[in-house]
Protein backbone atom coordinates (compact mmCIF):
# COMPACT_ATOMS: atom_id res chain seq x y z
CA UNK A 1 0.00 0.00 0.00
CA UNK A 2 1.75 3.48 -1.33
CA UNK A 3 0.93 6.73 0.35
CA UNK A 4 1.83 10.08 -0.33
CA UNK A 5 1.63 13.01 2.15
CA UNK A 6 3.14 16.78 2.26
CA UNK A 7 5.64 18.30 4.93
CA UNK A 8 8.59 20.61 4.60
CA UNK A 9 12.17 20.70 5.03
CA UNK A 10 14.20 23.67 5.54
CA UNK A 11 16.97 25.08 3.50
CA UNK A 12 18.61 28.17 5.59
CA UNK A 13 16.02 29.99 6.46
CA UNK A 14 13.71 29.11 3.25
CA UNK A 15 11.21 26.05 3.54
CA UNK A 16 11.08 23.39 0.53
CA UNK A 17 7.72 21.66 0.28
CA UNK A 18 8.40 17.64 0.46
CA UNK A 19 6.40 14.56 -0.15
CA UNK A 20 6.94 11.97 1.89
CA UNK A 21 6.12 9.18 -0.02
CA UNK A 22 5.39 5.78 1.75
CA UNK A 23 5.36 2.41 0.45
CA UNK A 24 4.34 -0.76 2.79
CA UNK A 25 5.12 -4.78 1.59
CA UNK A 26 5.72 -8.14 2.74
CA UNK A 27 8.95 -8.61 3.70
CA UNK A 28 11.25 -8.28 6.75
CA UNK A 29 9.44 -5.39 9.18
CA UNK A 30 11.95 -2.71 8.94
CA UNK A 31 11.17 1.18 8.35
CA UNK A 32 13.97 2.71 5.95
CA UNK A 33 13.96 6.45 4.83
CA UNK A 34 16.15 7.55 2.00
CA UNK A 35 15.96 10.76 0.44
CA UNK A 36 18.76 12.41 1.79
CA UNK A 37 17.77 12.77 5.45
CA UNK A 38 19.88 14.09 7.78
CA UNK A 39 20.77 12.81 11.23
CA UNK A 40 17.38 13.73 13.04
CA UNK A 41 15.39 12.61 9.81
CA UNK A 42 17.17 9.23 10.13
CA UNK A 43 16.59 8.96 13.83
CA UNK A 44 12.62 9.95 13.95
CA UNK A 45 11.73 6.11 12.63
CA UNK A 46 12.05 5.18 15.73
CA UNK A 47 10.23 8.00 17.54
CA UNK A 48 7.21 7.31 14.72
CA UNK A 49 7.20 4.02 15.61
CA UNK A 50 6.64 3.94 18.94
CA UNK A 51 4.23 7.00 19.02
CA UNK A 52 1.75 5.42 16.92
CA UNK A 53 2.27 2.26 19.10
CA UNK A 54 1.59 4.88 21.93
CA UNK A 55 -1.30 6.23 20.20
CA UNK A 56 -3.04 3.05 20.15
CA UNK A 57 -2.59 1.90 16.27
CA UNK A 58 -0.96 -1.09 15.53
CA UNK A 59 1.31 -1.53 12.67
CA UNK A 60 1.61 -4.44 10.55
CA UNK A 61 4.65 -6.44 10.24
CA UNK A 62 5.75 -5.20 7.37
CA UNK A 63 9.08 -3.84 5.43
CA UNK A 64 8.18 -0.05 4.60
CA UNK A 65 10.58 2.27 2.93
CA UNK A 66 10.00 6.10 3.19
CA UNK A 67 10.83 8.72 0.41
CA UNK A 68 11.58 11.74 0.43
CA UNK A 69 11.02 13.36 -2.57
CA UNK A 70 12.33 15.69 -3.81
CA UNK A 71 15.38 13.44 -3.37
CA UNK A 72 18.11 16.26 -3.78
CA UNK A 73 18.05 18.07 -1.44
CA UNK A 74 19.26 17.33 2.18
CA UNK A 75 16.04 17.19 4.89
CA UNK A 76 17.31 18.33 8.31
CA UNK A 77 15.22 18.50 11.91
CA UNK A 78 12.72 17.22 13.06
CA UNK A 79 9.19 18.61 11.35
CA UNK A 80 9.30 15.55 8.59
CA UNK A 81 8.02 12.85 11.86
CA UNK A 82 4.49 13.90 11.87
CA UNK A 83 3.76 13.55 8.13
CA UNK A 84 6.21 10.57 8.41
CA UNK A 85 3.79 8.83 10.70
CA UNK A 86 0.51 10.09 8.74
CA UNK A 87 2.44 8.13 5.69
CA UNK A 88 2.88 5.17 7.69
CA UNK A 89 -0.72 4.98 9.36
CA UNK A 90 -1.93 5.36 5.52
CA UNK A 91 0.29 2.53 4.18
CA UNK A 92 -1.43 0.58 7.21
CA UNK A 93 -4.78 1.46 6.11
CA UNK A 94 -5.40 3.05 9.33
CA UNK A 95 -6.54 6.34 8.78
CA UNK A 96 -8.38 8.06 5.92
CA UNK A 97 -7.08 8.80 2.91
CA UNK A 98 -9.59 11.14 1.35
CA UNK A 99 -8.35 14.07 3.14
CA UNK A 100 -4.45 13.99 2.60
CA UNK A 101 -4.32 15.11 -0.59
CA UNK A 102 -5.45 18.83 0.67
CA UNK A 103 -3.62 19.03 3.57
CA UNK A 104 0.08 20.01 4.98
CA UNK A 105 1.50 18.53 8.05
CA UNK A 106 4.70 19.72 10.20
CA UNK A 107 5.59 18.94 13.71
CA UNK A 108 7.86 16.79 15.66
CA UNK A 109 6.63 14.15 17.86
CA UNK A 110 7.35 13.09 21.20
CA UNK A 111 7.28 9.20 22.23
CA UNK A 112 3.90 9.88 24.07
CA UNK A 113 2.56 10.85 20.35
CA UNK A 114 2.20 14.41 21.42
CA UNK A 115 3.18 17.07 18.79
CA UNK A 116 6.16 19.22 19.52
CA UNK A 117 6.23 22.90 18.55
CA UNK A 118 9.37 23.20 15.86
CA UNK A 119 11.16 26.03 14.11
CA UNK A 120 10.22 27.72 10.95
CA UNK A 121 6.10 27.08 10.89
CA UNK A 122 5.44 30.05 9.14
CA UNK A 123 8.11 29.61 6.39
CA UNK A 124 6.14 26.20 5.92
CA UNK A 125 2.91 27.35 5.87
CA UNK A 126 3.98 30.13 3.67
CA UNK A 127 5.43 27.51 0.74
CA UNK A 128 2.48 24.94 1.65
CA UNK A 129 0.11 27.65 0.09
CA UNK A 130 2.11 28.98 -2.56
CA UNK A 131 2.19 25.19 -3.42
CA UNK A 132 -1.92 24.83 -4.05
CA UNK A 133 -2.37 23.36 -0.60
CA UNK A 134 -5.59 24.47 1.26
CA UNK A 135 -4.88 24.08 4.73
CA UNK A 136 -1.98 23.31 7.19
CA UNK A 137 -1.81 21.01 10.44
CA UNK A 138 1.10 22.81 12.89
CA UNK A 139 1.40 21.73 16.27
CA UNK A 140 -0.56 23.58 18.69
CA UNK A 141 2.09 25.89 20.14
CA UNK A 142 3.08 27.66 16.65
CA UNK A 143 -0.33 28.01 15.69
CA UNK A 144 0.04 31.74 16.98
CA UNK A 145 2.89 33.11 14.15
CA UNK A 146 0.35 31.79 11.43
CA UNK A 147 -2.81 34.39 12.87
CA UNK A 148 -2.27 37.06 10.10
CA UNK A 149 -2.28 35.02 7.12
CA UNK A 150 -4.45 35.08 4.39
CA UNK A 151 -5.61 32.60 1.75
CA UNK A 152 -4.48 29.46 3.34
CA UNK A 153 -5.94 28.04 6.55
CA UNK A 154 -4.01 26.58 9.99
CA UNK A 155 -4.89 24.41 12.89
CA UNK A 156 -3.19 23.71 15.51
CA UNK A 157 -2.52 19.67 16.83
CA UNK A 158 -1.70 18.59 19.94
CA UNK A 159 -1.00 15.23 19.84
CA UNK A 160 -1.10 12.51 16.84
CA UNK A 161 -4.32 11.25 18.52
CA UNK A 162 -5.88 14.87 17.87
CA UNK A 163 -4.64 14.80 14.34
CA UNK A 164 -6.16 11.01 13.38
CA UNK A 165 -9.29 11.96 14.57
CA UNK A 166 -9.28 14.57 12.31
CA UNK A 167 -8.08 13.12 9.00
CA UNK A 168 -11.09 10.55 9.92
CA UNK A 169 -13.67 13.41 9.82
CA UNK A 170 -14.43 12.58 13.77
CA UNK A 171 -12.85 15.44 15.71
CA UNK A 172 -11.65 19.51 14.81
CA UNK A 173 -8.47 21.20 15.84
CA UNK A 174 -7.42 24.03 17.62
CA UNK A 175 -7.80 27.13 15.06
CA UNK A 176 -11.17 25.62 13.10
CA UNK A 177 -13.56 28.22 12.05
CA UNK A 178 -16.18 28.91 14.92
CA UNK A 179 -13.96 28.85 17.81
CA UNK A 180 -12.81 32.11 17.73
CA UNK A 181 -9.03 31.09 18.60
CA UNK A 182 -7.70 33.37 15.77
CA UNK A 183 -9.37 36.87 16.44
CA UNK A 184 -8.72 36.89 19.67
CA UNK A 185 -4.81 36.11 18.93
CA UNK A 186 -5.20 39.46 16.32
CA UNK A 187 -6.33 41.85 18.80
CA UNK A 188 -4.28 40.42 21.86
CA UNK A 189 -1.46 41.77 19.14
CA UNK A 190 -2.25 45.46 19.26
CA UNK A 191 -1.39 45.81 22.39
CA UNK A 192 1.73 44.18 22.68
CA UNK A 193 2.73 46.30 19.45
CA UNK A 194 2.13 49.72 21.19
CA UNK A 195 4.45 49.15 24.43
CA UNK A 196 6.68 51.79 23.44
CA UNK A 197 10.45 52.46 24.26
CA UNK A 198 12.35 55.20 25.93
CA UNK A 199 11.17 58.94 24.64
CA UNK A 200 13.89 61.17 22.48
CA UNK A 201 12.08 63.86 24.50
CA UNK A 202 14.61 62.30 27.13
CA UNK A 203 17.48 63.65 25.22
CA UNK A 204 18.43 66.91 26.07
CA UNK A 205 20.24 69.22 23.70
CA UNK A 206 21.51 66.85 21.15
CA UNK A 207 19.26 68.93 18.69
CA UNK A 208 21.82 67.59 15.60
CA UNK A 209 21.79 64.52 16.53
CA UNK A 210 18.48 64.32 17.12
CA UNK A 211 17.22 65.31 13.42
CA UNK A 212 20.05 63.30 12.07
CA UNK A 213 18.03 60.18 13.77
CA UNK A 214 15.22 61.09 12.15
CA UNK A 215 16.39 61.51 8.76
CA UNK A 216 18.37 58.55 9.28
CA UNK A 217 15.57 56.55 10.36
CA UNK A 218 12.72 58.43 7.45
CA UNK A 219 15.32 56.78 4.50
CA UNK A 220 17.26 53.84 6.66
CA UNK A 221 20.68 55.69 6.13
CA UNK A 222 23.16 54.10 8.06
CA UNK A 223 24.60 57.06 11.08
CA UNK A 224 27.62 56.99 12.79
CA UNK A 225 27.24 58.86 16.27
CA UNK A 226 31.25 60.04 17.13
CA UNK A 227 31.66 61.70 20.98
CA UNK A 228 32.82 61.59 23.86
CA UNK A 229 31.25 59.24 27.21
CA UNK A 230 28.13 60.31 28.53
CA UNK A 231 27.19 62.33 25.42
CA UNK A 232 23.80 60.63 24.38
CA UNK A 233 25.17 58.26 21.37
CA UNK A 234 23.57 55.38 23.08
CA UNK A 235 20.01 56.90 24.77
CA UNK A 236 19.73 58.56 21.01
CA UNK A 237 20.51 54.88 18.65
CA UNK A 238 18.45 52.91 21.66
CA UNK A 239 15.80 55.47 20.52
CA UNK A 240 16.16 54.77 17.06
CA UNK A 241 13.78 51.77 17.61
CA UNK A 242 10.77 53.92 18.54
CA UNK A 243 10.75 56.04 15.28
CA UNK A 244 10.96 53.68 12.41
CA UNK A 245 8.69 53.67 9.54
CA UNK A 246 5.74 51.00 9.44
CA UNK A 247 5.71 47.66 8.09
CA UNK A 248 4.22 46.48 5.13
CA UNK A 249 2.23 43.27 4.90
CA UNK A 250 4.68 41.76 2.51
CA UNK A 251 8.15 43.57 4.94
CA UNK A 252 6.17 42.02 7.87
CA UNK A 253 5.87 38.59 6.73
CA UNK A 254 9.91 38.53 5.37
CA UNK A 255 10.14 39.30 8.88
CA UNK A 256 8.40 37.30 10.68
CA UNK A 257 9.48 34.21 8.66
CA UNK A 258 13.17 34.63 9.57
CA UNK A 259 11.97 34.90 12.80
CA UNK A 260 10.05 31.48 12.89
CA UNK A 261 12.97 30.08 10.73
CA UNK A 262 15.45 31.13 13.69
CA UNK A 263 13.36 29.64 16.40
CA UNK A 264 12.66 33.07 18.35
CA UNK A 265 8.97 34.46 17.59
CA UNK A 266 6.95 34.36 20.69
CA UNK A 267 3.55 36.07 21.04
CA UNK A 268 1.37 35.74 17.69
CA UNK A 269 0.94 36.82 14.43
CA UNK A 270 3.30 38.87 12.27
CA UNK A 271 5.54 41.05 13.44
CA UNK A 272 3.89 45.02 13.72
CA UNK A 273 7.28 46.73 14.86
CA UNK A 274 11.08 46.95 12.70
CA UNK A 275 13.90 44.89 14.34
CA UNK A 276 16.40 46.56 16.30
CA UNK A 277 19.48 44.18 17.12
CA UNK A 278 22.47 45.41 19.38
CA UNK A 279 25.22 43.04 19.56
CA UNK A 280 27.26 43.52 22.09
CA UNK A 281 31.30 43.59 20.92
CA UNK A 282 31.89 40.34 21.77
CA UNK A 283 30.20 38.65 19.59
CA UNK A 284 31.33 35.92 17.28
CA UNK A 285 31.62 36.16 13.01
CA UNK A 286 28.96 33.31 12.79
CA UNK A 287 26.72 35.07 15.21
CA UNK A 288 27.33 38.25 13.42
CA UNK A 289 27.11 36.89 9.20
CA UNK A 290 25.29 33.58 10.17
CA UNK A 291 26.33 30.13 9.74
CA UNK A 292 26.95 27.23 12.21
CA UNK A 293 26.05 23.61 11.58
CA UNK A 294 22.25 24.38 10.40
CA UNK A 295 23.08 27.67 9.15
CA UNK A 296 21.31 30.19 11.47
CA UNK A 297 20.74 33.25 10.44
CA UNK A 298 23.10 36.14 11.93
CA UNK A 299 22.24 39.20 13.90
CA UNK A 300 22.81 41.25 10.61
CA UNK A 301 20.14 39.27 9.03
CA UNK A 302 17.66 39.73 12.46
CA UNK A 303 18.09 42.99 12.21
CA UNK A 304 16.88 43.21 8.37
CA UNK A 305 14.61 45.58 7.59
CA UNK A 306 15.20 47.42 11.23
CA UNK A 307 18.22 48.83 13.12
CA UNK A 308 21.68 46.73 13.65
CA UNK A 309 23.15 49.03 16.32
CA UNK A 310 27.27 48.81 17.18
CA UNK A 311 28.01 50.36 20.15
CA UNK A 312 31.33 51.24 20.25
CA UNK A 313 31.72 49.86 17.30
CA UNK A 314 36.13 50.22 16.47
CA UNK A 315 35.72 47.62 19.41
CA UNK A 316 34.66 44.73 17.54
CA UNK A 317 36.49 42.05 15.88
CA UNK A 318 38.04 43.52 12.94
CA UNK A 319 36.90 40.17 10.83
CA UNK A 320 33.99 40.97 11.59
CA UNK A 321 33.65 44.64 10.48
CA UNK A 322 35.18 43.71 7.27
CA UNK A 323 32.56 40.74 6.92
CA UNK A 324 29.81 43.35 7.53
CA UNK A 325 31.26 45.37 4.34
CA UNK A 326 29.62 43.13 1.49
CA UNK A 327 26.06 43.12 3.01
CA UNK A 328 25.91 46.60 4.01
CA UNK A 329 26.24 47.18 0.30
CA UNK A 330 24.57 44.63 -1.26
CA UNK A 331 21.22 43.97 1.29
CA UNK A 332 21.64 40.63 1.28
CA UNK A 333 24.55 37.90 3.50
CA UNK A 334 26.11 34.90 1.87
CA UNK A 335 26.22 32.09 4.59
CA UNK A 336 28.02 29.25 4.31
CA UNK A 337 27.62 25.88 6.70
CA UNK A 338 29.27 22.89 6.17
CA UNK A 339 27.09 21.30 3.62
CA UNK A 340 25.76 24.06 1.70
CA UNK A 341 25.88 28.37 1.29
CA UNK A 342 22.91 30.47 1.33
CA UNK A 343 21.76 33.88 0.56
CA UNK A 344 19.97 35.70 3.33
CA UNK A 345 18.26 39.43 3.70
CA UNK A 346 19.82 42.08 5.32
CA UNK A 347 18.80 45.22 4.29
CA UNK A 348 19.41 47.01 7.74
CA UNK A 349 20.04 50.73 9.07
CA UNK A 350 23.92 50.37 10.68
CA UNK A 351 23.68 52.65 13.76
CA UNK A 352 27.26 53.17 15.45
CA UNK A 353 28.56 54.37 18.11
CA UNK A 354 31.95 55.41 19.15
CA UNK A 355 34.28 57.30 21.33
CA UNK A 356 37.31 59.27 19.76
CA UNK A 357 38.69 59.93 22.82
CA UNK A 358 39.23 56.44 23.66
CA UNK A 359 41.98 56.30 26.59
CA UNK A 360 44.90 54.06 26.08
CA UNK A 361 44.35 53.61 22.23
CA UNK A 362 46.98 55.10 20.48
CA UNK A 363 45.28 58.01 20.16
CA UNK A 364 41.61 58.79 18.56
CA UNK A 365 43.10 58.28 14.71
CA UNK A 366 44.50 55.01 15.55
CA UNK A 367 41.32 54.26 17.42
CA UNK A 368 39.03 55.48 14.64
CA UNK A 369 41.35 54.22 11.74
CA UNK A 370 40.16 50.52 13.01
CA UNK A 371 37.40 51.35 11.03
CA UNK A 372 38.39 51.01 6.97
CA UNK A 373 37.94 53.49 4.59
CA UNK A 374 35.50 51.81 2.65
CA UNK A 375 33.53 50.90 5.92
CA UNK A 376 33.49 54.50 6.61
CA UNK A 377 32.20 54.76 3.23
CA UNK A 378 28.30 52.48 3.69
CA UNK A 379 27.17 55.29 6.72
CA UNK A 380 25.47 58.44 4.72
CA UNK A 381 25.37 60.59 7.95
CA UNK A 382 28.23 61.27 10.44
CA UNK A 383 27.62 63.19 13.72
CA UNK A 384 30.06 64.47 16.04
CA UNK A 385 29.11 65.22 19.28
CA UNK A 386 29.99 67.39 22.40
CA UNK A 387 28.59 66.79 25.91
CA UNK A 388 25.05 68.19 26.72
CA UNK A 389 26.11 71.34 29.22
CA UNK A 390 25.41 70.47 32.94
CA UNK A 391 22.67 73.89 32.07
CA UNK A 392 20.99 71.93 29.71
CA UNK A 393 20.56 68.53 31.41
CA UNK A 394 19.09 70.17 33.98
CA UNK A 395 16.67 72.52 31.64
CA UNK A 396 13.68 70.39 31.43
CA UNK A 397 12.05 72.21 28.67
CA UNK A 398 15.14 72.34 26.41
CA UNK A 399 14.80 73.16 22.45
CA UNK A 400 11.64 73.61 20.92
CA UNK A 401 8.84 72.59 22.40
CA UNK A 402 7.53 69.22 21.35
CA UNK A 403 10.23 69.43 18.32
CA UNK A 404 11.86 66.24 19.15
CA UNK A 405 9.62 63.83 20.68
CA UNK A 406 9.44 59.92 19.80
CA UNK A 407 5.59 60.62 18.02
CA UNK A 408 6.37 63.88 16.39
CA UNK A 409 9.31 62.10 15.22
CA UNK A 410 7.72 59.12 14.29
CA UNK A 411 4.79 60.88 12.24
CA UNK A 412 7.37 62.74 10.48
CA UNK A 413 9.81 59.60 9.27
CA UNK A 414 6.22 58.02 8.50
CA UNK A 415 4.86 60.87 6.08
CA UNK A 416 8.46 61.00 4.04
CA UNK A 417 8.35 57.14 4.79
CA UNK A 418 4.95 56.78 2.60
CA UNK A 419 6.39 59.55 -0.15
CA UNK A 420 9.21 57.07 -0.78
CA UNK A 421 6.44 53.98 -1.11
CA UNK A 422 4.66 56.12 -3.65
CA UNK A 423 8.11 57.04 -5.42
CA UNK A 424 8.83 53.43 -5.45
CA UNK A 425 5.77 51.65 -6.76
CA UNK A 426 6.22 49.04 -8.45
CA UNK A 427 9.77 48.57 -8.19
CA UNK A 428 11.22 46.35 -5.27
CA UNK A 429 13.14 49.74 -4.08
CA UNK A 430 12.09 50.83 -0.38
CA UNK A 431 14.23 53.49 0.89
CA UNK A 432 15.82 56.52 -0.58
CA UNK A 433 19.32 54.60 0.56
CA UNK A 434 18.59 51.66 -1.52
CA UNK A 435 18.44 53.87 -4.50
CA UNK A 436 20.79 52.11 -7.09
CA UNK A 437 23.74 54.35 -9.10
CA UNK A 438 21.74 53.99 -12.45
CA UNK A 439 18.98 55.26 -10.32
CA UNK A 440 20.12 58.33 -9.15
CA UNK A 441 19.05 60.25 -11.96
CA UNK A 442 15.55 59.30 -11.98
CA UNK A 443 14.99 59.38 -8.32
CA UNK A 444 17.16 62.63 -6.97
CA UNK A 445 16.60 65.69 -9.09
CA UNK A 446 17.96 68.81 -7.77
CA UNK A 447 16.72 72.16 -8.56
CA UNK A 448 18.57 75.31 -8.96
CA UNK A 449 22.20 75.47 -7.90
CA UNK A 450 22.04 71.60 -6.47
CA UNK A 451 24.57 70.39 -9.49
CA UNK A 452 26.68 73.28 -8.93
CA UNK A 453 26.83 72.93 -5.21
CA UNK A 454 27.40 69.37 -5.04
CA UNK A 455 30.41 69.60 -7.38
CA UNK A 456 32.02 71.94 -5.67
CA UNK A 457 31.49 70.12 -2.51
CA UNK A 458 33.27 66.37 -4.18
CA UNK A 459 36.13 68.79 -5.88
CA UNK A 460 36.77 70.35 -1.89
CA UNK A 461 36.49 66.95 -0.21
CA UNK A 462 37.62 64.90 -2.58
CA UNK A 463 34.49 62.89 -2.28
CA UNK A 464 34.25 59.65 -4.21
CA UNK A 465 31.42 58.57 -6.64
CA UNK A 466 29.74 56.44 -4.15
CA UNK A 467 30.59 59.19 -1.09
CA UNK A 468 28.68 62.09 -3.78
CA UNK A 469 25.53 59.64 -4.43
CA UNK A 470 25.23 58.98 -0.96
CA UNK A 471 24.46 63.14 -0.36
CA UNK A 472 22.28 62.79 -3.25
CA UNK A 473 20.21 60.28 -1.66
CA UNK A 474 20.37 61.45 2.09
CA UNK A 475 19.38 64.97 0.73
CA UNK A 476 15.94 63.32 -1.17
CA UNK A 477 15.12 62.11 2.12
CA UNK A 478 15.42 65.30 3.62
CA UNK A 479 13.35 66.78 0.98
CA UNK A 480 11.27 63.96 1.67
CA UNK A 481 10.40 65.05 5.43
CA UNK A 482 10.04 68.74 3.63
CA UNK A 483 7.46 67.13 1.68
CA UNK A 484 9.29 68.70 -1.61
CA UNK A 485 9.31 66.68 -4.92
CA UNK A 486 12.63 68.19 -5.97
CA UNK A 487 15.65 68.23 -4.09
CA UNK A 488 16.00 72.09 -3.03
CA UNK A 489 19.81 73.65 -1.92
CA UNK A 490 19.00 73.92 1.58
CA UNK A 491 18.26 69.61 1.56
CA UNK A 492 21.99 69.21 0.14
CA UNK A 493 24.08 71.69 2.42
CA UNK A 494 22.29 69.56 5.03
CA UNK A 495 23.13 66.13 3.19
CA UNK A 496 26.68 67.38 3.34
CA UNK A 497 27.12 68.32 6.62
CA UNK A 498 25.93 64.70 7.43
CA UNK A 499 28.47 63.35 5.14
CA UNK A 500 31.46 65.65 6.13
CA UNK A 501 30.85 63.85 9.40
CA UNK A 502 32.14 60.50 7.63
CA UNK A 503 34.54 62.06 4.92
CA UNK A 504 36.61 64.24 7.71
CA UNK A 505 37.55 61.07 9.85
CA UNK A 506 37.98 58.67 6.34
CA UNK A 507 40.23 60.92 5.39
CA UNK A 508 42.17 63.21 8.13
CA UNK A 509 41.62 61.15 11.49
CA UNK A 510 40.72 63.52 14.12
CA UNK A 511 42.17 67.09 13.80
N1 LIG B 1 21.68 64.57 25.94
C1 LIG B 1 21.38 64.00 27.11
N2 LIG B 1 20.20 64.24 27.70
C2 LIG B 1 19.87 63.64 28.86
N3 LIG B 1 20.67 62.77 29.50
C3 LIG B 1 21.86 62.47 28.96
C4 LIG B 1 22.26 63.07 27.73
N4 LIG B 1 23.47 62.58 27.42
C5 LIG B 1 23.81 61.74 28.40
N5 LIG B 1 22.85 61.66 29.33
C6 LIG B 1 22.89 60.84 30.55
O1 LIG B 1 24.10 60.14 30.56
C7 LIG B 1 23.89 58.75 30.53
C8 LIG B 1 24.85 58.11 29.54
O2 LIG B 1 24.47 58.46 28.23
P1 LIG B 1 24.84 57.55 27.00
O3 LIG B 1 23.82 57.73 25.96
O4 LIG B 1 25.10 56.18 27.45
O5 LIG B 1 26.20 58.23 26.54
P2 LIG B 1 27.26 57.69 25.52
O6 LIG B 1 26.69 56.52 24.83
O7 LIG B 1 27.49 58.85 24.61
O8 LIG B 1 28.46 57.38 26.33
C9 LIG B 1 22.46 58.56 30.11
O9 LIG B 1 21.89 57.42 30.70
C10 LIG B 1 21.80 59.82 30.60
O10 LIG B 1 21.40 59.68 31.92
MG1 LIG C 1 27.44 54.60 24.97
Amino acid sequence: MFSSVSGCAFAGIYAQIVRVETDAAFGIPAIEVVGVPGSEVRESRERVRIAIKNTGYTLRQQKILINLSPAGVRKDGTALDLPIAIGILLANELIRPDRIPYLFFTGELSLSGDILPVRGVLPAVCAAREAGIAACVVPVANLAECADLTDVQVFGASSLRECCDFINGRGTLTGMSGNGYLREKRDGLKDAAAVSPDDFADVRGQTEAKRAALVAASGMHNIALIGPPGSGKTMIARRLSGILPSLTYEESLELTKIYSAAGLLSGGGLLKQRPFRSPGTRITLPAMIGGGSDVRPGEITLADQGVLFLDEMPEFDLRILEALRAPLQDGFVRVTGLRSAYTFPARVLLAAGMNPDKAGTGGSREYLARISGPLWDRFDIGIRMKPVGYESLRDTGSGVPGAYTTETMRQAAEEARQRQLYRFRGSDLMFNSQIGPGQIRDFCRTDGNGERLLENFSREHAVSVRGYHRVLKTARTIADLAGSEDIREEDLLEAMTYRCGIEDVESKGEA
